[in-house]
């Protein structure tokens, strides 16, 4: 982990947080890749918490193991080495890059995630992946509570059809089995579970920038933010 506390200037953070489909993720990953930045999935993190819940067999009720679980866990990003700038995730020793990726393990890591001691526990982990030269973070609660004084903090937002379409294709393209009314149910739950629990329940910041992505290609977005990082001296062009 690293310590700012003797740095005069803090690392750089970008945040951008919204529900799922939004494009937050690839937006991220593109962001942090053109800046040369660290990148933080922290939605990875809570996916392969639940994978490891269901994988020991523990109870999805039983609160102290699963912050204990939270607490040790065993979770590895290496860059996957390939030209897609994907990252390969590791649960013990084991990878689970695609097999966190499912609507169902999406739905199990917003189930961990309405834990407020499992919030509390995987807090300095992603605090840590603030290194020199930057971070790009994307999530729930990345500018509201786990990074609140970040350099920009965007929040994405897109319509619900736009969003269902946006995840079912993503899933296609990772070889998921998914259909679209399934996915708009599981989605619809999980939005509603993730914005109504009572700890860093998912909201805007109140400085953040919104964008609503329903009717933008991913070119126009990574070009809006670019436009924020420049008038805030991050960044040359993006
Ligand atoms: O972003 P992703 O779809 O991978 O996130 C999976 C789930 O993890 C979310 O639905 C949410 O419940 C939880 N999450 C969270 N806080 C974050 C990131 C993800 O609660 N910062």
């Amino acid at each position: 982990m690293i310590d700012n506390t003797h740095a005069d200037a803090p690392v750089a953070v970008v945040t951008i947080d919204g529900p799922s489909g939004t494009g937050k993720g690839t937006i991220a990953r593109i962001i942090a890749d053109r800046l040369g930045w660290h990148l933080l999935d922290s939605g990875a993190l809570y996916r392969v918490l639940a994978l490891a819940v269901i994988s020991h067999a523990v109870d999805f009720e039983d609160i102290n193991s699963i912050t204990t679980m939270a607490e040790h866990l065993d979770v590895e990003f290496k860059p996957s080495g390939d030209m897609n700038m994907e990252t390969d995730i590791f649960l013990e020793g084991e990878e689970v890059s695609k097999s966190i990726r499912t609507e169902e393990m999406g739905n199990y890591a917003s189930i961990v995630a309405t834990i407020p001691s499992v919030r509390e526990a995987l807090k300095s982990r992603q605090r840590s992946f603030r290194q020199s030269p930057g971070l790009a973070a994307d999530g729930r609660d990345m500018g509201t509570v786990i990074f609140p004084d970040a350099d920009l903090k965007i929040y994405l937002t897109a319509s619900a059809e736009e969003r269902a379409k946006r995840r079912y294709k993503q899933l296609k393209e990772k070889g998921l089995n998914v259909n679209i009314p399934a996915l708009s149910r599981e989605i619809a739950e999980r939005d509603n579970r993730d914005a109504s629990r009572t700890v860093a329940p998912l909201k805007p910041a109140e400085d953040a920038e919104i964008i609503d992505t329903s009717d933008m290609t991913i070119d126009e977005v990574i070009q809006q933010i670019g436009l924020l990082l420049e008038a805030r001296a991050l960044m040359p062009k993006v």
